[in-house]
Formats: C-alpha cells, structure tokens, sequence
C-alpha cells in the first residue's frame, strides 16, 4: 500500500438483483485504512447506500456512469445531481465498456467529470489501451490522448483508474512490473498537467485482479488500489482483495 488513499473499489456491472446485493452487504467487511467503494448497478444505488449505514458499514457507493447534461429531455439518463441525492459519492466514467459500446469519447468523458465535480462526487476516471494498441506499440501516446482530453479544466480531485482493454475480463492481467511501470508513465503525465497535484493523486489498476494476485499490485509504489469487476461480485473474494490494502 502507498502513502495515498488506497481504495478497493467494486464494479458489479450489470450484475445483481436487489436481494443479491442485500445479502453480498451483510457479508462484507471493510477494513481500517482502506477506502472501500461498492458500484451497483443504478437500480440498487438507493437501497444499497441506504442499508449501508444501516449497518454502520464504511463502505461507498459509486455509480458506474452519469449524463454530462445537469437534467432536460434525455431518456433513460441520470444526472449527476440525481446522483449526489441518493448518496452516491463516487462515479466511474469513461469505462472502455462506455467507450466502446456506447462511443463515449473524450470529450465527453470531460464533462461528465465536470459535471460530477460540480455536483461534489468524485470521479473513478478510467483510462487504458486495447490490445492492437498495445502491440503496434502506442500505449504511451493512446493514455497520453486520454488524460489531456479528459482532464482539459479540471482542478479538483479524483481517482485516476488504469484498466487495459486487453485485461478487462480476460482473466489475464496485466504483471505487477507491467502495471507499476505503465503507472508510472500516467503520474509523470499528471504532473506535466497538474504539477505537484499529481503525487497526491492515486491510481488504480483494473484487469483481471483477483483475490490470488491482488497482494502483488499492492507492493507497487504507483499502484494505489484496485477497481475489480468479476472477482468483486463475491464478498469473499472481494474482502480478501481488500484486506491486502
Ligand atoms: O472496472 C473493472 C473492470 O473493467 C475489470 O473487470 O472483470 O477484469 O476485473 P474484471
């Protein structure tokens, strides 16, 4: 773990009934020194917040998407307001699932952050390179496009996330080595455009982590956490990843 908030954080995706997530809750157990952020699908984000601190649980809730609108004619949109008002802290944009199958693009990506800003939540900014991207050798240049794009104007804080296209789901994560590495190019990027803002900010991989190689992410100095899709939809799972935080 580093110096930085460490932060486990939960992407169920489209996964989980209402009963579902009442029973992964009641099993979860947070830890001390670790920030713990779950994302449900949007019909649970109410409910799940809610019986949280029921339970006097720390964990947060985070959304998985929000329309960079602040509200009007948008069908089957929600706002970051909307958002803010159920209790959601946290919220995942420009996911490469959003890029790729809704053809979200930096651009946008900027000003739902903008607009999550605005509304006091905190960005979960997801960034990485596919797998043609990877092997025609364009890596630095593809996460460099991503970060200027997306944090054009923006001085507020948020959770920076690497997540490789190629790794997402695949069951083959990045290496440890690899990740540090590609973290610390993306903290070089921040401080050419944050300045010193950079060292405080921390930066999540995401890929194919699970609970066997979580702890090697851990030991990485740029490695600030993990956003974990499939092995976070099992509490045990996810609770062995967070305790090597
Ligand atoms: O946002 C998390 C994600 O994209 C990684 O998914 O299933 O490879 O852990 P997974």
């Amino acid at each position: 773990p580093s110096a930085r908030t460490n932060y486990a954080i939960a992407n169920w995706k489209m996964n989980k009934t209402f009963s579902e997530m009442a029973v992964y809750l009641q099993e979860l157990k947070s830890k001390e020194g670790v920030s713990v952020v779950i994302c449900p699908p949007s019909q649970l984000l109410y409910p799940a917040g809610l019986m949280a601190k029921q339970q006097g649980s720390t964990v947060s809730i985070g959304a998985q998407n929000v329309h960079e609108a602040d509200k009007g004619a948008y069908t089957g949109e929600v706002s970051a307001s909307m958002l803010k008002d159920i209790g959601c802290a946290y919220v995942i944009i420009g996911h490469s699932e959003r890029r790729q199958y809704f053809n979200e693009n930096d651009q946008q990506v900027n000003q739902k952050i903008k607009q999550a800003i605005k509304e006091g939540l905190t960005p979960i900014i997801c960034i990485g390179e596919t797998i043609e991207q990877k092997n025609s050798g364009q890596t630095e240049k593809v996460l460099t496009t991503q970060l200027v794009g997306a944090l054009q104007d923006i001085d507020s804080d948020f959770i920076l996330a690497y997540e490789p296209v190629w790794a997402i789901g695949t069951g083959e994560s990045a290496t440890a080595e690899q990740a540090q590495s590609t973290h610390a190019y993306i903290r070089k990027v921040l401080t050419a455009l944050l300045g010193g803002r950079a060292e405080g900010i921390s930066i999540l991989y995401g890929g194919s982590v699970n609970d066997k190689n979580a702890a090697e992410f851990s030991q990485m100095p740029d490695i600030d956490g993990v956003l974990v899709g499939g092995a976070s939809l099992n509490a045990e799972s996810f609770e062995k990843i967070i305790a090597v935080f």
